[in-house]
Formats: structure tokens, C-alpha cells, sequence
């Protein structure tokens, strides 16, 4: 049941302290900086060269958070929309990873991006909530992110899962491949594991249903985020439209310039997601919107004293390692989406139009 949420997609965000414990459960030691996945003992990637993720929606953004962290530390990796990786046909090798991340382990998109990888002659690993699922069986090996079941449509606890358990196996491969653990791997380590106490923080004190109330009668609703949280935007953006019907778009917060900033007014709230690294560049993107009359919500630190400052409201997370805040400020952006849609009255858990898994292509 419920367990007297309204939803099941406001009990699966409550669920995150504990879905995310379940995720690190003994797989992460932040004293010694070591890291235990079950089957991925240290040096079964040492052959690999570079990594390329597929998957779709929410776990395309998941994707594309595994690879700026990846990327970032070295080791070649791109994400792919599953959907496009056949017909952009990248060049793969028996030193190439291919990762399928997929929570329920049956979309048809990502099953035959990463049949076509195999056929290719690359290595493949399903990164999946479902033990059995037809992505674990039919991959070379499996990571199962322990989020525990689903069953709202919109991915909540499976995203922050998902980017969890990138964030290890990410780890996991720099060290194989580039050959020592990367400079940060302790502050990582330590934010992975306070950030259960950090979400149920934000669940306690959150203002998102105030915020979701201001601006119920805009036009149109912007996520812009750079980096490590252009990807959380993006996800923002998703999930808003699917459950709200609203319109909402999510950017990478350099690119407004270049074209949506045409879209702006002072009907079109600003969503802007800061992390602490890049806050200065991100913050200037803020000021050129909110020169052309459109509200600006930051999510940032409490601490960031100059962002609160400049924002018409400010949605707060906890310090953190910069790689480990977007997916706090995801938790406040899914609650943004469930008071704007509970607002409007949707039907929250069965969207229209959408399936929880889609097994066509
Ligand atoms: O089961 P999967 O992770 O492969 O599903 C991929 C997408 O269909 C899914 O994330 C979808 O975008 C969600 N409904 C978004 O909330």
C-alpha cells in the first residue's frame, strides 16, 4: 500500500533515506576509501579503455551524471540516448563498457542498444533494479541497485539509486584503469554516506509545496544547471512535464543565451541548480534572466549567502561534495513536481499516455 502517502510517488520520495542505505550497504568505506562491489573486485576492469552509457529518460540523466564523473576523472565516457545509439552507430571494442542503466531492466530501447554493443564486440554491464530482469540476464554483468520496488511512473528513489551506484562503479573503473583512486575519493566516499541524514533533512524542512503554490500560474517552467547538475535540470524538466502537464524545459544553464533566453518573461519561472563549483558562471545565467523580469528560484547551499541573495526563492540543500549535491537538489526538484501536480489535481501515479516500463522500441 501507501503507507499513508497520498501517492506512491510521495511515498517512494520518503522511501529515499532508507532505498539509498540500502544502496551503499557495505559497499563503500569512507575511513579507508575503500570500495567493495560484490562482483567487480579490484582490477576486473583494467582492460577497458573507455565507456559509453545507454539508457532512456530519468535513467539517461542518471547516465549522463555517471559520465561527467567518470569523465572527469580520466577515464574516457560519453552517454548515449539508447533510442539514438543505433543510428549514431559509435565505434566500440572488446576494451569498450558498454552500461545499460535501466531500473526495470525490460526497456526495449536500451536492450537493443546494448544487443547491438554486444554484437560489436564490447564488454556490457546492466546497471538495474531488478534482479532476473531480462538486462541482467542477457548482459556480461550486472549491478543491482537495491531501491527496492517502483511503482509510481515517475522514477524518484530509482535516480538517486542509480547515480549512487554510478558514483561507486565509477569509481571502481578509474581506479582499475587510470591506476590509482582519484584525488577526491574520500570527500566522495563521506558525502555518499551522509547524504540518507542529508535527503531526510530535506524531506523534513523542504518549502517546495510553497513554491510549487507561487508560480502554479506561469507559462511555461525552466531548469537550467551546469556540469554535474546539467543533467539534474534536464531530469527536473522530465519529471515536471510528466506528472504536471505543464511545460517545462531543462537547460545547460550556458545555452540560454543562445536561444531560450528568447522564451523568457516574467511568466516563466527560472529554475537554477548550484553545486558549489561553478556557482560564479551559473549565477551570472541567473542575473541575465531575472534581467528580463522572470522569477528565479536557486536550489543551492544554505550556506551560499550572495545566491540566496539574488534569488526570489531559494530551495536549500545541505553542503556536500559538488558530484553528490545534485542529487540532493533532485530531491527538492521532485517535490517541486509532486505539489505542482497534486496542485493541479493530476493523476499523480498513472500519467497519462505513459507506461512504467516500455517494452517497445
Ligand atoms: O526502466 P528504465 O529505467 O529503463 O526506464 C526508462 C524510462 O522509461 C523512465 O526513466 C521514464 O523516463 C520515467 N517514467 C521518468 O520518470
Amino acid at each position: 500500500g501507501k503507507g499513508g502517502y497520498d501517492h506512491y510517488m510521495l511515498k517512494e520520495i520518503h522511501e529515499q533515506p532508507t532505498s539509498l542505505r540500502q544502496t551503499l550497504r557495505g559497499r563503500a568505506d569512507p575511513a579507508t576509501g575503500d570500495i567493495a562491489l560484490e562482483d567487480f573486485p579490484p582490477g576486473t576492469f583494467e582492460e577497458i579503455s573507455r565507456v559509453q552509457f545507454v539508457a532512456c529518460g530519468t535513467s539517461y540523466h542518471a547516465g549522463l551524471v555517471g559520465s561527467h564523473f567518470i569523465g572527469s576523472r580520466g577515464l574516457p565516457a560519453q552517454t548515449f540516448l539508447a533510442s539514438e545509439y543505433a543510428v549514431s552507430a559509435p565505434p566500440v571494442d572488446e576494451n569498450t563498457l558498454v552500461v545499460g542503466v535501466t531500473q526495470s531492466g525490460e526497456t526495449a530501447d536500451t536492450l537493443s542498444a546494448l544487443r547491438r554493443a554486444e554484437a560489436g564486440g564490447a564488454r556490457t554491464l546492466a546497471v538495474t533494479n531488478v534482479v532476473g530482469s531480462t538486462a541482467a540476464r542477457e548482459c556480461d554483468d550486472a549491478m543491482f541497485i537495491r531501491a527496492g520496488p517502483e511503482i509510481g511512473v515517475a522514477a524518484t528513489k530509482t535516480f538517486s539509486s542509480q547515480v549512487v551506484s554510478l558514483s561507486l562503479l565509477g569509481e571502481r573503473l578509474v581506479r582499475d584503469v587510470v591506476g590509482r583512486r582519484s584525488d577526491d575519493t574520500q570527500d566522495v566516499l563521506s558525502a555518499l554516506a551522509d547524504l540518507p541524514d542529508h535527503v531526510q533533512r530535506i524531506l523534513d524542512y523542504t518549502k517546495a509545496h510553497r513554491v510549487a503554490k507561487r508560480y502554479r500560474d506561469s507559462d511555461s517552467y525552466f531548469f537550467i544547471g551546469r556540469g554535474s547538475v546539467f543533467p539534474v535540470a534536464l531530469e527536473g524538466a522530465l519529471k515536471f512535464k510528466e506528472i504536471s502537464y505543464e511545460h517545462a524545459e531543462g537547460f545547460a544553464a550556458g545555452e540560454l543565451k543562445h536561444g531560450p533566453l528568447a522564451l523568457v518573461t516574467p511568466a516563466t519561472p527560472v529554475f537554477a541548480v548550484f553545486t558549489g563549483r561553478h556557482d560564479r558562471k551559473t549565477l551570472s545565467n541567473m542575473k541575465e534572466v531575472e534581467a528580463r523580469g522572470a522569477p528565479v528560484v536557486a536550489v543551492a547551499s544554505e550556506t551560499n549567502e550572495e545566491i540566496v541573495q539574488y534569488a526570489d526563492d531559494v530551495l536549500t540543500i545541505p553542503d556536500t561534495h559538488p558530484d553528490v549535491a545534485g542529487i540532493l537538489a533532485n530531491v527538492q526538484l521532485q517535490l517541486l513536481s509532486y505539489h505542482a501536480a497534486a496542485q493541479l489535481d493530476r493523476p499523480i501515479d498513472k500519467p497519462r499516455n505513459l507506461a512504467k516500463s516500455v517494452t517497445v522500441e
